[in-house]
């Protein structure tokens, strides 16, 4: 997943400015809407007293359980550390990316937490669950801008010291109650390449948390053996405001694909990049005018995907990219090329109603596949993704909105607490 998508400076001294406020600022501006956002909550569970059950936007999570509605009182509790800033704040305050590129969702988390009071308990004795909040993929000092990973385990091994040298609450439970976000390729093994973050696995003391990762894949796999919720890749939410209705765009591509596409791919330690996907998708699509697939940098690639039909999604080093996410946002019917992978919320999401799986072997009927969609069913699946409710489910709101992706990670983490108090022996207390 290394190509157009990567982090960069925000194009604009806005989009720099608007990164850049420090948390109290950003509490003090959004206090006004946080008031707002409670009352409006509170309107909205009072009079939820029968909520349709097959509504997707139901707030799940935040119904006691009694299902006394009247009452506020939200059954997931979620105690932010108050961490020292070189954790987290100063890692955001010396880039603008830190908020902002494919991996924020640490940040962006972290942010709608503390901005969202029904789902916080003031006091950790009152917690549910503990969120650690911790900035590891904001050091871009690797010469090529990425995110350089090598500091992660030690940042978060500080963090955990900390946390259990002053407090009880991580000693009680074995940090069975701690969730941490770990957004790269791999999740908390910390590798871009698969071969590396296999045999690193995952750091011994974050093997009993909960850890909120991007990558997923179905069946086995070192770097998901932990408790873990899948979430989408970070997309600025102002990415679906910035371009025009999905509906009304013209879509003069058919077919669009634009990132790292390897004409000889090279084998790196026993591994072709993209598993060799995206250069047959070169060979035999390259010339195809139905196919518009570019291997150059374009900055406004963005543009290209609200003008697409179908925006191809292979697999890249990991098998999710953030085109996933923008093609959703962008109303561009994601065709995802990656065996195995596991998607997130799918339960919201039903990706099957709004988007194509292609399996990696079958490339070479693609276009035959996209024939008969556009045949069939296009319209179906078209009005399925351009409901706005999905697209709100894949964008990080700060401050939280109901239904965004914050939000679903909140009901995930729900559904997980409830699975560990019911079974008798894995109660976390
Ligand atoms: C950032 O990453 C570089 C390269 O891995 C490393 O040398 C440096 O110590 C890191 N900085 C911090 C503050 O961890
Ligand atoms: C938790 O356990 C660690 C390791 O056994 C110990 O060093 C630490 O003091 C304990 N924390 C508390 C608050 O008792
Ligand atoms: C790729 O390289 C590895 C050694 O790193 C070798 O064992 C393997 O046979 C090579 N595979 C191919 C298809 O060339
Ligand atoms: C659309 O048709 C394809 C087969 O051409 C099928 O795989 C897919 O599930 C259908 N999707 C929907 C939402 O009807």
């Amino acid at each position: 997943m290394r190509d157009p998508k990567l982090p960069r400076p925000p194009a604009t001294a806005a989009a720099a400015r608007r990164g850049s406020p420090t948390f109290t600022d950003k509490l003090r501006r959004h206090s006004a809407w946080l008031l707002l956002l409670w009352f409006a909550l509170s309107v909205y569970l009072f009079l939820s007293a029968a909520p349709p059950a097959a509504s997707p936007l139901r707030p799940a999570f935040l119904l006691p359980r009694s299902l006394a509605v009247t009452s506020t009182k939200p059954p997931v509790r979620i105690y932010v550390y108050d961490l020292p800033s070189r954790f987290n704040r100063d890692w955001a305050a010396a880039d603008p990316r830190c908020a902002r590129h494919l991996f924020a969702a640490e940040v962006a988390l972290h942010e709608a937490l503390l901005s969202y009071p029904p789902a916080r308990a003031a006091r950790a004795e009152d917690a549910d669950l503990f969120f650690v909040p911790v900035y590891v993929s904001c050091n871009f000092s690797t010469p090529n801008g990425f995110p350089s990973l090598a500091h992660a385990r030690g940042l978060l091994a500080d963090a955990v010291d900390l946390v259990r040298r002053d407090l009880p609450f991580w000693n009680r439970s074995g940090g069975a109650d701690h969730v941490f976000v770990a957004s790269h390729d791999f999740g908390a093994c910390f590798h871009p390449m698969e071969d590396v973050a296999i045999a690193d696995g995952i750091p011994e003391f974050l093997k009993r948390s909960i850890l909120i990762q991007t990558f997923g894949v179905q069946g086995h796999h070192v770097c998901q053996e932990a408790e873990h919720v899948v979430i989408p890749p970070h997309v600025p939410p102002e990415v679906a405001l910035e371009l025009p209705e999905p509906e009304k765009a013209r879509r003069d591509i058919f077919a669009f694909f634009r990132g790292k596409m390897e004409v000889h791919p090279k084998n790196i330690s026993g591994r072709f990049y993209s598993k060799k996907v995206r250069t047959e998708l070169l060979q035999r699509y390259g010339r195809n005018s139905k196919f518009y697939l570019k291997r150059k940098r374009y900055d406004n690639y963005r543009s290209e995907m609200a003008r697409s039909i179908f925006c191809l999604c292979p697999l890249g080093w990991a098998p999710w990219s953030p085109r996933l996410v923008e093609s959703v946002l962008l109303g561009c019917v994601p065709v995802i090329i990656a065996d195995n992978i596991h998607l997130p919320f799918p339960s919201i999401l039903r990706w099957p109603d709004i988007s194509l799986q292609v399996a990696e072997k079958d490339v070479a009927s693609l276009e035959t596949v996209l024939d008969h969609v556009v045949a069939t069913n296009l319209t179906v699946i078209q009005r399925n993704l351009w409901d706005p409710a999905k697209r709100k489910a894949l964008v990080f709101n700060r401050p939280l909105e109901v239904g965004d992706a914050t939000w679903q990670v909140l009901r995930e983490l729900e559904i997980l607490l409830d699975r560990s108090q019911r079974s008798s022996v894995g109660s976390w207390r």
